[in-house]
């Protein structure tokens, strides 16, 4: 595992976004797994003004996203695929039809799961695989459990989780309870792994996730066994290490 440390979140993001425009360059039609959340947004703001600039090209790229809330539509401004719309597709050369993310109105949860696998697996896996950390160490929507998990899958959000996201929807009724989600398995047969983490409140998460015990309680321990993980961090999020 290579950890690599920033000053600060803009250095932080622009170091996540080489890698990737690297990853780009080096194959242009590569799989790219992404991921929502406010850590990658500097990253995506990144490879966007490179983009503009004519340095990176997404043509060819095609792009597999982590999780999806069930029962949101693309133009539910909470769900996933609106994120990556407005957060990076809607403003680099990439073709829609090559983005993914879980399909959040399929209401057969085995189904939904199944069809991202089949899609997952039909491009041979992921190239790069871009990752944020939990602050409880999850990593997707893949929460500490007994057990990791393998492939997709449907979670059921915690209530403090249901609770935090109340303030984005209208009523506590209108705020989705089941998530889908990659799992573990998937995650960790990607050929390259990039963790971006910033920020004081992720420092001891940081060091139990990759010096402390391999624990299904902590997802994203599982990551020490990966062969070609990076973790770009801010001195913040590195400061207990
Ligand atoms: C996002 C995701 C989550 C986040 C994690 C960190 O697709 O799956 O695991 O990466 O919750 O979120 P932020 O970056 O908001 O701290």
């Amino acid at each position: 595992m290579k950890i690599i440390k920033a000053k600060d979140y803009a250095q932080m993001s622009r170091m996540a976004a080489n890698i990737i425009s690297a990853q780009v360059i080096l194959k242009p039609d590569c799989i790219l797994g992404l991921a929502t959340g406010s850590t990658p947004i500097g990253t995506y703001d990144q490879l966007i003004e490179w983009y503009k600039k004519g340095d990176v090209d997404f043509s060819q790229v095609t792009t597999i996203n982590l999780d999806e809330y069930k029962g949101l539509s693309p133009e539910n401004d909470q769900s996933y695929r609106y994120f990556m719309n407005t957060h990076l597709f809607d403003h680099v050369n990439i073709d829609k039809a090559k983005t993914f993310v879980p399909n959040g109105l399929e209401g057969d949860s085995e189904k939904a799961c199944s069809d991202y696998d089949k899609i997952i697996a039909g491009f041979g896996g992921i190239d790069l695989q871009l990752l944020g950390l939990g602050n409880n160490g999850h990593i997707g929507f893949n929460e500490p459990d007994e057990a990791f998990a393998k492939g997709t899958h449907c979670v059921s959000l915690t209530q403090s989780t249901i609770d935090a996201n109340a303030r984005f929807f209208a009523s506590l009724d209108d705020v989705p309870k089941e998530a889908y989600t990659m799992g573990i398995r998937t995650i960790m047969q990607a050929k390259k792994v990039l963790v971006v983490v910033n920020g004081r409140q992720k420092a001891g998460i940081v060091k139990e996730a990759f010096f402390g015990p391999v624990t299904p309680r902590v997802p994203a321990s599982i990551l020490q066994l990966h062969s070609d993980v990076t973790v770009v961090g801010d001195e913040e999020a590195l400061s207990a290490l």
